[in-house]
């Protein structure tokens, strides 16, 4: 079956977003027409985690095409999400001699193709990139859109893509099967995008994606071939007519910062020391589509609580959430007032107002300056605690 192709236009620039199977084989002729006969080097920025079946297949069929590949492997964590990890990888692309003709390619999750797409905004100030992304969440987010970043550690906290570069790829290529090794804990991470995406969606092309989402919730957690191709498509497309109508993020209105949904809760929540999804998880960090999935019922709440909206909304996004899987409830989750105080601080807050993104209606959200504190914080009570 020939790949989707949805296409992002961002300023004078358009480029295809591929959605398929067994795409990774075929990387190489992809590059040919994308990237021209002027590139020689490819250097492949790749997840140390990956499967090898994976790599493997990138780099043949790069070579096959004619391309002198190198290989950068890079130990994707929050943690090593740092300059110190672009400086390394820019030395290896120097190493390696690329020029500025030459290309990057990221294989790999959000943090793989975050931190190879600055090092690509950086090298000899720009060359191109192409994302590959492995995870659901890089399918259907992070590689879409050019935003590129790293974080910074400033008295102790972790300040998460505080620094970076807008840098928009030639390709992005999403190959269904890569996700077959994701864990499912991952998967349902990256799942948390897609509600925020149906949570949005019905403004930006697709009418229709919540009610689809949420009839298909079943398939979709079994992976089912054909179901996934369409949640990424149709998840890609909706990103893509925001990044289209608000590259930069500017529209004080709500462009793309309608993104954003649930993020100021779930950063303020995910960089808590000491703060674990309740459940099978056991001690161990929130993912950030975890923390993601707690800010969708934060905001929720918060939208019913200002009469913004209705209380269904609350409980269908809230079930929507405990069916994928997502976690509703935490351990070691400080008292609201704490966590205001870190929202405060997002680097979305402009002059000190706080900005959130809620939702009005199942398939439509909106940016509400300075909030009521009061509704934030039933917002953030609104997160079971253990
Ligand atoms: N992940 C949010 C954005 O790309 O704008």
């Amino acid at each position: 079956m020939n790949p989707q192709a949805v296409h992002v236009r961002a300023g004078e620039r358009v480029y295809r977003v591929l959605v398929g199977t067994g795409l990774l084989a075929g990387l190489g002729e992809m590059l040919l027409p994308v990237v021209g006969k002027s590139a020689r080097k490819i250097l492949i920025v790749l997840d140390d985690n990956l499967p090898e079946l994976c790599v493997q297949a990138c780099r043949s069929s790069v070579e096959a095409a004619g391309f002198d590949v190198t290989l950068a492997t890079f130990s994707a964590s929050e943690s090593n999400k740092r300059l110190a990890a672009v400086e390394r990888l820019l030395e290896r692309t120097a190493m390696s001699r690329l020029d500025r003709n030459d290309v990057i390619v990221a294989l790999g999750g959000g943090i793989t193709g975050d931190v190879a797409g600055l090092v690509a905004a950086m090298y000899k100030r720009g060359v191109r990139v192409i994302q590959c992304p492995t995870t659901l969440l890089a399918m259907v987010d992070a590689s879409v859109g050019g935003k590129t970043g790293v974080n910074l550690l400033v008295d102790g906290a972790l300040l998460k893509n505080y620094s970076g570069a807008f840098h928009q790829p030639e390709l992005v290529v999403a190959s269904m099967d890569t996700l077959d090794s994701l864990p499912q804990r991952q998967f349902r991470a990256g799942l948390a995008e897609c509600i925020k995406h149906a949570m949005i969606s019905a403004d930006w092309g697709d009418g229709d994606l919540w009610e689809w989402t949420e009839a298909r919730l079943d398939s979709i957690l079994d992976r089912e071939p054909e179901t996934l191709t369409e949640l990424v498509a149709r998840n890609v497309a909706v990103k893509a007519r925001l990044v289209e109508a608000d590259e930069r993020e500017t529209l004080a209105s709500g462009g793309r910062s309608l993104l954003n949904l649930g993020h100021t809760f779930a950063h303020a929540i995910e960089t808590l020391p000491g703060v674990f999804p309740d459940g099978d998880a056991g001690r161990t960090s929130l993912l950030h589509g975890e923390a993601v999935a707690l800010g969708l019922i934060a905001a929720s709440e918060a939208a019913v609580f200002a009469k913004f909206a209705d209380r269904s909304i609350l409980d269908r996004v809230r079930s929507v959430v405990s069916r994928a899987g997502l976690p509703t409830t935490v351990r070691g989750l400080p008292p609201a007032k704490e966590i205001l105080t870190r929202m405060a601080q997002d680097k979305k807050a402009i002059a000190g107002t706080m900005r959130l993104i809620l939702p009005v209606e199942l398939g439509r959200s909106r940016v509400v300056e300075s909030p009521p504190i009061d509704a934030v914080l039933a917002g953030i009570d609104a997160i079971d605690r253990r």
